[in-house]
């Protein structure tokens, strides 16, 4: 029995494969590669010591599912592959309803026509919109997400419990992410944006070893303690361990399930950049900049859900997560 991984290739995708393989499973990943590299598979393969068997195939290729389906015996399917630059996504709507709604689409036909009944998905807390009050819990209403990346969270979560509710003996889990951070303990695989990263750890690893000039920080003036914007920074290992969690849950129950996976805890931009300096000894300058549009105040989980149901919480403080994340970005300046 093995699971598929679609975009196990990318960051979270490979730091979940390796916790699979430790905890027993086959891997099977499938990845276009569009924001990833086979020397990824590679180092999953060497942290785990153990065989992956790669699919460099679209999402969107339905001649590709006969093949992976009919060579290996798939229980479930975590579903990671999609496109996630925000800012891209306003540029290229259609694009990115092609990419993560049409493959989401074809891959769900695939899981149907050929018996698979589980599915754990990657969505994102972008769909709590700007109108809930925090902390975020899986019971609010979701909506109001300000760009097209978001909306197609929003769409997949809706088209998933849609399938469920025709399919019973489906099951769905929903995992909402947070904000993830960190790397592998061995600093062999991380995160390795393509281009000036988007995202605010990736930005400040870059400052460190010398790749780019400075940070800027996108507003000091919102309500928050010191007025710079507040995330729940979730280390990217534990987020791995959450979807072992959700298979197993996928295992034992039907129906659509829906977890946050965040620490339930806030930090600023400015608390991130000197845990930072502290984890590394790396002075970050930095200049306060506008506000960026579409972003709000304060963002964090009340992750209880997941404990309560998938005896599931985060081990790892900001201060490992630093730690991590310096390792990786310093031993792989340039990524894989
Ligand atoms: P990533 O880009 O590192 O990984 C995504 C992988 O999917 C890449 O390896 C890419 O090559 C692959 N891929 C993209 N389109 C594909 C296609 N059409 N066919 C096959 N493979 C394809 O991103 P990540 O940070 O690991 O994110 C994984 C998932 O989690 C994404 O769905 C993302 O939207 C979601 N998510 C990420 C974050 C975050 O901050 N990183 C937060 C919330 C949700
Ligand atoms: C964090 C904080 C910024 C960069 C995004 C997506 C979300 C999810 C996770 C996928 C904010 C500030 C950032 C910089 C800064 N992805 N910042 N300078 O926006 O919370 O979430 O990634 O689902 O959907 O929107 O993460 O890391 O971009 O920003 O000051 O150069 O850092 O304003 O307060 P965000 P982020």
């Amino acid at each position: 029995m093995a699971i598929l991984v679609t975009g196990g290739a990318g960051y979270i995708g490979s730091h979940t494969c390796i916790e699979l393989l430790n905890a027993g499973y086959e891997v099977v990943i499938q990845d276009n590669l569009c924001n990833s590299s086979a020397e990824s598979v590679r180092r999953i393969e060497e942290l785990a010591g153990k065989k992956v068997k790669l699919y460099e195939k679209d999402i969107r290729d339905e001649a590709a599912y006969d093949e992976i389906f009919c060579e290996n015996t798939i229980d479930a399917v975590i579903h990671f592959a999609g496109l996630k630059a925000v800012g891209e996504s306003c540029r290229k709507p259609i694009e990115y309803y092609d990419n993560n709604i049409g493959g989401t689409v074809k891959l769900l036909q695939a899981m149907k026509k050929h018996g698979c009944k589980k599915i754990v998905f990657s969505s994102s807390a972008t769909v709590y919109g700007s109108e809930n009050p925090v902390p975020f819990r899986e019971d609010q209403k979701v909506g109001g997400t300000t760009n097209p990346y978001g909306t197609t969270k929003l769409f997949i979560e809706q088209i998933l419990t849609d399938v469920q509710k025709a399919n019973p003996d489906w099951s769905v889990i929903l995992l909402r992410y947070f904000n993830p951070i960190g790397a592998h303990k061995s600093g062999r695989i991380g995160e390795n944006p393509r281009g000036i990263p988007n995202n605010l750890m990736p930005y400040i690893a870059q400052v460190a070893v010398g790749k780019l000039p400075y940070l800027n920080v996108f507003g000091d003036d919102y309500d928050t303690p010191d007025g710079t914007g507040v995330r729940d920074y979730i280390h990217v290992v534990d987020l791995a361990v959450g979807h072992v969690k959700a298979v197993e849950k996928a295992q034992k129950d039907s129906g659509v399930f829906i977890y946050n996976l965040g620490t339930g805890k806030g930090v600023s931009v400015l608390e991130l950049v000197h845990a930072f300096e502290k984890a590394s000894g790396v002075h970050i300058p930095y200049k306060i900049a506008p506000r960026r549009d579409g972003d709000i105040a304060v963002c964090y989980a009340d992750a209880s859900k997941a404990e309560r149901e998938l005896h599931w919480t985060a081990q790892y403080g900001v201060d490992e997560m630093c730690a991590d994340s310096w390792r990786w970005q310093s031993a792989n300046p340039e990524g894989f």
